[in-house]
This record gives structure tokens, sequence and C-alpha cells, in this order.
């Protein structure tokens, strides 16, 4: 099997037990949100959806203990493209970092910003509650999601082009955000 698509076996087999929140089709969005944003740049395809499929997998939140560099041994991954990946891949954590450096890989800066683009929006709004209630949040407690993260999430961004994805799926979370406080008042 060519490695791109050992790769992407190997992502969807660790997101098969995830919440519906950060499921195998959380990968499949945000590489079609990213080859989107690539299509105004000239990136390396095999870094960008090597990213993108590798991206969550040793996140703490998911839990599951799996080595990305084990992985891209076990499949004799070359090593220039094994040491981009390993360099990249701790830049795409919000919590680790808001505001991405200059000097992160420009498919680093997509997928980041794919990533993020998938947070907000509809999507972005089921994601939240879906985390939340597999984590037994209340609502108002995954509101709280939305002012320290969601709801300025697309200050965040790093490129122009995901700025403009960002706007319309901005209005949507902001007026759910507003209806949901209104709805909520007792
Ligand atoms: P990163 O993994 O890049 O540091 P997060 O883990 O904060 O970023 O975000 C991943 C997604 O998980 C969020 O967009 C959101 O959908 C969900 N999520 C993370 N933390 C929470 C939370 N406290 N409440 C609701 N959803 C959350
Ligand atoms: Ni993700």
């Amino acid at each position: 099997m060519e490695l791109l698509e050992l790769i992407k076996e190997y992502s969807k087999k660790c997101s098969e037990n995830n919440e519906p929140g950060h499921d195998f089709n959380h990968i499949l969005r945000v590489r079609k949100l990213a080859l989107e944003i690539a299509s105004h740049y000239e990136v390396d395809r095999m870094l960008l959806e090597s990213l993108v499929y590798l991206h969550d997998i040793e996140d703490k939140k998911l839990n599951k203990g799996e080595s990305v560099l084990l992985f891209l041994d076990s499949v004799n991954a070359p090593s220039d493209l094994k040491e981009k990946i390993l360099n990249t891949l701790p830049y795409l954590s919000f919590s680790k970092y808001k505001y991405l450096p200059d000097e992160v890989l420009l498919e680093g800066k997509i997928v980041s910003d794919a990533d993020r683009i998938d947070a907000i929006g509809a999507i972005g709004i089921a994601r939240a509650f879906s985390y939340g209630g597999s984590h037994n949040r209340s609502f108002s407690d995954t509101l709280e999601h939305f002012d320290e993260k969601l709801l300025i999430l697309d200050k965040c961004l790093s490129l122009v082009e995901s700025k403009q994805i960002a706007k319309k799926r901005m209005i949507v979370l902001q007026d759910f955000y507003d209806e949901f406080k209104k709805e909520n008042e007792l």
C-alpha cells in the first residue's frame, strides 16, 4: 500500500472510538478545508495530508497512548518527511499555541487553520456539545468553551484565506450563542 494510504488507515483506526466531535469525519472535514486553503499556495501535498491525518493522534484528551514517531518508523517513512511531521505536530494545539509562530511550515499553518475552522460554524457547535456531553458537562459549562475559545478563533487563524472561510461560520456561532443565552434565561 502507498505510504499516504497507510497513514490514512492508521488515522482511521485511531479515531474509531472517539466521541462524534473527534471521529474520522472530523479528519475528513479538516482534509477538505486544508485542500481548499492550500489551493491558493504551492504546498507539499504529502506533508499536508500526513499532518491532517496525524494531527489528533497524540492529543491528551483523546488519550490512546499512540506514538506517531513509532508509527512512522513502522511504515518506513522517509526521514525528511518524518522530521517535518514531528517538528510541526506540536504546533497543532490551540491550548499550547493560540497564535502560531511565523517559522511554522506553511503546511502546518494550513492544517492548524483547517482544524480551527472545523471548531466553528454549525459543525463547531455540534462538536462542542458532543465533547461536553461525553464529559458529562452541563450546557452552561460547554457555553464557557465558546467564551474561552470558539468566539475568538477567527482572530487566531494564520492565513487570510482561512479568515475568509471563517467569516460566515463566526456569524453562525455568535447568533447561536446569543439566542442560546436568551432562551436559557430562567
Ligand atoms: P487543541 O486540541 O487544538 O488544543 P481543543 O482540544 O481545545 O484544541 O479543541 C478541539 C475541539 O474539542 C474543540 O473545537 C471543541 O469542539 C472540543 N472541545 C475541547 N475542549 C472543550 C470543552 N471544554 N468544551 C466543549 N468542547 C471542547
Ligand atoms: Ni482536530
